[in-house]
């Protein structure tokens, strides 16, 4: 990642907040301790991130915007900081793009999206003063400086019953000719709600209906809502607050939702056909999604969950990304892959096949923290079969097939530190996720960068993401209660 700035970028243009906080950045670069920090995804240069933002092509380039606080690792009044690429795996640090410098915002630029009209780049952004949340619009003519043009949505357009202390995060997308904007809302009888307003000119909005709303969402509002069409079908995501575990989904105190199904623009309405999580690990929120240039949806989350320690906090950082996913349907469901272009960036490839695993099976040059793992396995008997990582004797994390509770497994307990910081929560050491294991076959792809883990299994069937705060190098797989065969295992030093 290139996190150099030049100095004429950083004073050139931009708001008093953005230049004070891009002075802030290239003075204390220094100060951040490079322990934990990944190699190939998204972090803060220093301070704080969260959500991704205004996700979206322009200018010929990528850009991701984010939830970002210089000053400290922790969360306080948002500015956007901004990166941009071109493939998705190198990014490039550009000057922060907002700060909370204005009137209606000076408690915070929230999270929102971009669009592209008349060659210019629009922000929408959710302003926060006073505990009021309205929704404002920046616009840039070079995708690197940007002018606010102030509220566009206020309180006063929210509809009867509403709370204007919980109206954020616009996605603004086009259909037709008129442009839509959703929003997450909650109503006086704590109803979570995603609201939806029509314009034809980005800055005129008009209230169309509730796409959604419900109970279901115990802490608040449905945050992040996003809206993408995908092989034909209109997809929404959100990221429900509190929403209530069933059975195995759900787990975290905030999750991400996908709902796929019809999106009527004359009615304001979304019926849903199937909806369900997005991961089943720990650490993913707030996805965002973009149309690249060769059509394929692309989807960026942070990789953190709210309620949580941050362990990272220490070394002067946190927060980071996901590594970018591909978006497919498959059998009505949605599917993820790891961006394509991460392969060019493979380095000693290691290849091993048909291993008889038992008990415990380390494999020569079958190592490191900044890798990915491409195994199938023959479940064969074993009542656990799987992969310890980040292991160094003392500590290690697991993923695992278990048998009787025919469930792909994502154990951190024993990593050497608890994170977990909320009543509600009961456990933030153990995910688990159903998947198909048809002849007895499991299949996984598996990245690994300094201190997280991404799991694609059954080519994307599932995913679960997950921080590991743990300093061991170590891999071995493992059988329990039987014996299992690694049918094959490609394993690859990722080098960005
Ligand atoms: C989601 C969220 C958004 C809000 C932003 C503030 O993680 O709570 O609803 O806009 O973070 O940083």
């Amino acid at each position: 990642m290139d996190i150099t700035m030049k100095n004429n970028t950083t004073t050139v243009g931009g708001s008093y907040g953005t230049r004070i906080a891009d002075l802030y950045i290239v003075h204390n670069l220094a100060a951040v301790n490079g322990s934990n920090r990944h190699t190939y995804h998204v972090m803060p240069p220093v301070g704080w991130m969260n959500d991704p933002n205004g996700f979206g092509e322009a200018f010929g380039k990528y850009h991701l915007f984010y939830q970002f606080y210089p000053y400290s690792p922790s969360w306080d009044s948002m500015h956007w900081g901004h990166y941009t690429t071109e493939d998705f795996v190198k990014w490039k640090m550009e000057p922060t793009a907002l700060a909370p410098d204005g009137m209606e915002d000076g408690d915070g630029c929230f999270s929102g999206s971009s669009i592209m009209k008349d060659g210019k780049l629009y922000l929408i952004y959710t302003s926060v003063a006073a505990e009021r949340q309205t929704q404002s619009l920046a616009v840039s003519e070079d995708g690197v400086h940007f002018q606010k043009l102030g509220v566009v949505i206020s309180g006063d357009q929210l509809p009867k019953g509403c709370l204007r202390t919980d109206f954020r995060d616009p996605k603004v997308f086009k259909r037709g000719e008129s442009y839509y904007l959703l929003a997450g809302g909650l109503t006086e009888k704590g109803e979570g709600s995603i609201l939806l307003y029509r314009s034809q000119d980005l800055r005129d909005w008009k209230f169309v209906n509730f796409i959604r709303k419900d109970t279901r969402t115990t802490r608040g509002i449905y945050e992040c809502p996003d809206f993408f069409e995908l092989e034909g079908r209109d997809v929404m995501l959100a990221s429900p607050q509190g929403y209530q575990t069933q059975d195995w989904r759900f787990e975290n105190v905030q999750s991400s939702i996908y709902m796929l199904g019809t999106f009527d623009e004359g009615k304001g309405t979304f019926d849903v056909a199937y909806e369900d999580e997005i991961d089943g690990g720990f650490d993913f929120y707030a996805p965002q999604t973009l149309k690249a240039r060769d059509g394929r949806t692309i989807m960026i989350a942070w990789m953190q969950m709210w309620q949580r320690l941050f362990p990272t906090a220490k070394h002067g950082w946190v927060g980071s990304m996901i590594l970018p996913r591909e978006l497919t349907l498959k059998d009505g469901r949605l599917y993820q892959s790891p961006v394509r272009e991460i392969e060019r960036y493979r380095w000693n490839h290691v290849h091993f096949g048909n291993v008889t695993i038992g008990n415990r099976n380390e494999l020569t040059k079958v190592n490191g923290t900044k890798i990915e793992l491409c195994f199938s396995l023959d479940l064969g008997t074993a009542e656990r079969v799987g992969i310890k990582f980040y292991q160094n004797g003392e500590h290690d994390a697991r993923i695992y097939y278990d048998r009787a509770a025919d469930r792909v497994v994502f154990d951190r307990s024993r990593m050497g530190i608890d994170i977990t910081h909320d009543a509600e929560e009961k456990d933030a050491t153990v995910r688990s996720v159903k998947v198909s294991t048809e002849h007895n076959r499991l299949e996984m792809r598996i990245f690994l960068d300094v201190s997280s883990c991404e799991v694609f299994l059954n080519g994307g069937e599932r995913t679960m993401t997950g921080n590991v705060y743990s300093d061991g190098e170590g891999i071995a797989f493992f059988a329990e209660g039987g014996t299992a065969k690694l049918l094959s295992l490609d394993k690859y030093d990722i080098v960005v």
